[in-house]
């Protein structure tokens, strides 16, 4: 049975998690509009899936512990960017705060002695080390791009195996 204190925890992460996902699917929803970014607009619907899936994880857990998970409304996201390096900047930014806040979940389960929550979170902990990993080399290779129209091509096709590690 989860605590008081790690129910209401976990339940702001759920929020942090839809809130991921609407970010990015705004992102995508822009990204799909430029031209040009076809590769760059299938990542952002991809990665708005993945923090869904990553909601519902929570969802599911909550619930199985005795718990209720609470579904939340969500603010408008930022709808519009200036560029595309913008765009991975705002989400770099946000999977800092994502980890952060995962961090955060890790030290109120031990402080909770809930080692069950502790031993779920590990999965969080993984994923955002590979989250992080893929926006800074996305924000890398932007930086380095600048305004170069064939690097920016290159970047858009290559994106979805660089996801993969490649
Ligand atoms: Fe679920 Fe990208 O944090």
């Amino acid at each position: 049975m989860l605590s008081k204190t790690m129910q209401e925890a976990l339940n702001r992460q759920v929020l942090m998690e839809a809130q991921s996902s609407q970010a990015y699917l705004a992102m995508a929803s822009w990204a799909e509009i430029q031209p040009g970014l076809k590769g760059v607009t299938e990542f952002f619907f991809k990665h708005s899936d993945e923090e869904r899936m990553h909601m519902l994880k929570l969802v599911h857990y909550i619930n199985e512990r005795g718990g209720f998970a609470v579904i939340p409304s969500l603010e408008q996201p930022v709808l519009t960017f200036v560029s595309l390096k913008k765009a991975f900047e705002e989400l770099l930014k946000h999977e800092l705060a994502v980890s952060n806040s995962i961090n955060e979940l890790v030290d109120i389960s031990l402080k909770e002695k809930d080692y069950a929550t502790h031993n779920f979170l590990q999965w969080y902990v993984t994923e955002q080390m590979e989250e992080e990993r893929l926006a800074r080399e996305c924000n890398d290779k932007l930086e380095m791009i600048g305004d170069d129209k064939s690097g920016l091509y290159l970047f858009d096709r290559d994106i979805m195996s660089m996801e993969n590690g490649g």
